[in-house]
């Protein structure tokens, strides 16, 4: 199949195009048939937002013919000759010379019609919802936004770590752990007894689906410095939330020799410099969600980078919203977890920018983290950003051997089943701390989006793993 071009290159070189024959393939979003004897079709490929027009003189019968089925949803390919274009909307357009159908649409059955779906249609439609403008847009963004994650520490020295994605440890404690269950064979599947406790586990012992990608991290900056681990990372929190899902991608540095106040600065340059990348890199999709999704969006990410962020301890922020004047759900006190509503008030009402929360009460964070002097809090940091809350959580971690002890006796961490852990707090340990940044939420606040459900190409939510 010969090359075609695609409609990004198209319009980015469309000076030098004019006037010569093109070739594109993509499927049609609308098709408009005018009294004057020409047919108008609004090509989109996906290579970005806007579609090319292209004018079919009906006047030919052997265009006339294929047109038929050029309807909303075909994929085509065309041919013709690039023209400035006199209407509005679009500077040049094709004139088709050929249309070749590869598959139609019927009409009377392709959802995606000519009309604005809601979000919770278009999750029932995952297999075509790519083909929106919004889908199309927030896939475009989150691939640059990937590689802008790799440039940024390749850039610094991190090395790129592929931590386990099965795992026999509970890196957060917090129990959300998705059970890997394996049966010795096939047969057993189908045999009733398959859920029989007698039946040994492929791995010796019960592994689960990594929830934090963190303490195989902490391995390797032990041995290489920097490191960062990018994957896909899975929590069984029953939250029907517009900020939760049942698998996400995280983004983990770990740093050795860094403590709380270093991990504080390269978070906030990595979210910083994420955010310039989507402002220069995908100027069209911005433009486009900041009219649609979320008026004055790119203004919001301005003003971002060139704010310095807040940082509070927990217990000052405790203090400020207790004065707030507040009524909330949860009455705010100190050693309470801050609840999505408090995460929400601190950063749009009081500070009205993103804020790094420090210094946490102890009982409240897992058994990794570093404790404090006063031996009440632990360094811990959450980066809570307008519109979404919590988008990272980070912490430099207990380095000393008789602190960790200390944290994993009151914790009820199994020192034998963390020997290893503990091994790297007896040789050769030094001080070191990393964050995880949430990807999708790093997406919604890039994009706007309201739910979390819309930044990931196949959401997985309690209830649903289709596709
Ligand atoms: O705060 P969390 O639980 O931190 C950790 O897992 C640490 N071990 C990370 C580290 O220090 N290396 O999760 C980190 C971030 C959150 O701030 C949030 O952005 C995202 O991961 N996250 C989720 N995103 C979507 N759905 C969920 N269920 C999420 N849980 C956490
Ligand atoms: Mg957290």
């Amino acid at each position: 199949m010969k090359e075609a071009l695609r409609i990004a290159d198209l319009f980015r070189e469309e000076q030098r195009l004019v006037g010569q024959t093109i070739r594109v393939q993509g499927w049609v979003r609308t098709r408009r048939d005018s009294k004057a004897g020409i047919s108008f079709i609004e090509v989109n490929d996906g290579s970005c937002l806007k579609n090319l027009q292209v004018i079919v003189e009906l006047a030919r019968p052997e265009l006339v013919e294929t047109l038929r089925s050029v309807t909303t949803g075909a994929g085509i390919q065309v041919e013709g000759v690039l023209q400035a274009s006199p209407g509005k909307g679009q500077s040049v357009e094709m004139h088709a010379a050929s249309i070749r159908l590869f598959g139609g649409a019927d009409p009377a059955t392709y959802p995606l019609q000519k009309k604005r779906h809601s979000f919770e249609f278009l999750r029932q439609i995952g297999h075509l919802r790519p083909r929106t403008n919004t889908l199309g847009a927030v896939a475009r963004v989150r691939s640059r936004l990937s590689f802008a994650v790799h440039q940024f520490f390749q850039e610094r020295g991190f090395f790129y770590l592929h931590t386990p994605i099965i795992t026999s440890s509970d890196c957060e404690g917090a129990g959300e752990v998705f059970r890997v269950t394996t049966p010795p064979s096939r047969d057993d599947v189908a045999a009733p007894e398959a859920g029989d406790a007698n039946v040994p586990d492929f791995f010796g012992k019960p592994a689960y689906l990594t929830v934090s990608g963190q303490l195989q991290a902490e391995i390797y900056a032990l041995a290489l410095g920097r490191v960062y681990t990018f994957g896909p990372t899975f929590r069984a929190e029953n939250s029907n939330t517009s900020r939760h899902l049942a698998e996400f991608w995280m983004v983990e540095p770990e740093m050795a020799f860094c403590d709380l106040q270093e991990d504080l600065e390269v978070a906030q340059a990595l979210i910083k410099n994420l955010l310039q990348v989507v402002l220069t890199d995908c100027n069209e999709d911005l433009e486009f969600f900041s009219r649609f999704i979320e008026p004055g969006l790119r203004e919001n990410l301005e003003r971002t980078l060139q704010t310095p962020f807040e940082t509070v301890t927990y217990t000052e922020a405790v203090e400020q919203l207790k004065k707030a004047g507040e009524t909330f759900a949860f009455p705010v006190k100190w050693g309470m977890d801050l609840q999505a509503e408090h995460e929400r008030f601190l950063t749009e009402k009081i500070f009205e920018k993103p804020v790094a929360l420090v210094h946490f009460p102890r009982h409240l964070k897992p058994f990794y983290m570093r404790v404090n002097d006063d031996e009440k809090t632990v360094a811990a940091m959450d980066i809570l950003v307008p519109g979404i809350g919590e988008i990272i959580g980070g912490s430099q971690r207990e380095e000393r051997l008789d602190m960790l002890l200390q944290q994993m006796e009151l914790k009820g961490i199994s020192t034998e089943d963390y020997r290893w852990y503990v091994e790297l707090r007896e040789f050769g340990s030094v001080p070191h701390a990393g964050f995880g940044l949430g990807l999708e939420r790093l997406i919604q606040f890039a994009t706007g989006l309201p739910n979390i459900r819309e930044v990931i190409p196949f959401p997985r939510t309690p209830g649903h793993a289709y596709f």
